[in-house]
């Protein structure tokens, strides 16, 4: 698949076959999509690949925060929708694998009116290790997408942060997201790709001459 194709053919994956996917696979793409960049090429992140019995007690723990969303998505959406998310975040699709990124547990306090440097000499430090945690993360999603595999960008098990990290007994690391992945399961069809929206590249100094 050339790169075009795989970042238009990339899905959000919410339902998984109920089939294993070898460590050797997971493992490669991990190397490959370790090569992102990173601020100051610190390559200060974490990804702690989980299986078996603490991935169910960390589907347990995500599970848990259909109570707080529930409220708010039927406050937002149709009943179909917000069935179908809810049994997500409690089944995180059966997904065989979770993939958990993090980066060092670090405070930034932003007050308004701060000028840019002030700014960045508060935030620089969390807001260039989460971007580059970003960039990790969506090389894992193609390389995924290129092995066949599904997988889904969840930062909603944030909620469930200190229970997730008292079940892998991390300390002094912050979550950023969670990557559930698989096979992808569709007995009728693939996800549809939802729209995206026209109007975001600002062209400046390129008028014809
Ligand atoms: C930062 C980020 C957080 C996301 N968190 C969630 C989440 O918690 N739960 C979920 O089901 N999808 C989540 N998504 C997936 C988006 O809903 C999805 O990417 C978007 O709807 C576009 O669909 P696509 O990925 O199939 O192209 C997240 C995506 C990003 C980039």
């Amino acid at each position: 698949m050339d790169i075009s194709t795989l970042i238009r053919e990339r899905r959000s994956i919410r339902k998984y076959q109920d089939r294993d996917v070898p460590r050797e696979v997971i493992a490669k793409i991990l190397e490959d999509a370790l090569w992102a960049p990173s601020a100051l090429n610190r390559q200060n992140w974490q990804i702690v690949a989980v299986r078996g019995e603490q991935k169910e007690k960390l589907v347990e723990a995500v599970a848990e925060t259909n109570k707080y969303f529930k409220p708010r998505l039927e406050k937002l959406f149709s009943e179909k929708i917000v069935n179908v998310t809810l049994q997500f975040l409690r089944t995180l699709g059966g997904a065989p694998v979770l993939l958990l990124v993090y980066i060092p547990k670090l405070v930034a306090e932003i007050r308004p009116g701060m000028s840019s440097l002030e700014r960045y000499h508060h935030e620089q430090g969390r807001l260039t290790s989460f971007l580059s945690a970003a960039a990790l993360m969506q090389n894992i999603l193609l390389l995924a997408t290129a092995e066949g595999l599904g997988t889904c960008w969840m930062t909603a098990p944030k909620i469930v942060e200190d229970e997730i990290n008292e079940v892998l007994g991390i300390e002094g690391q912050e979550l950023v997201s969670v990557i559930p992945m698989g096979y992808p399961d569709y007995p009728d069809q693939k996800p549809p790709a939802p729209p995206r929206k026209d109007n975001k590249v600002r062209w400046i100094g390129f008028e014809q001459k």
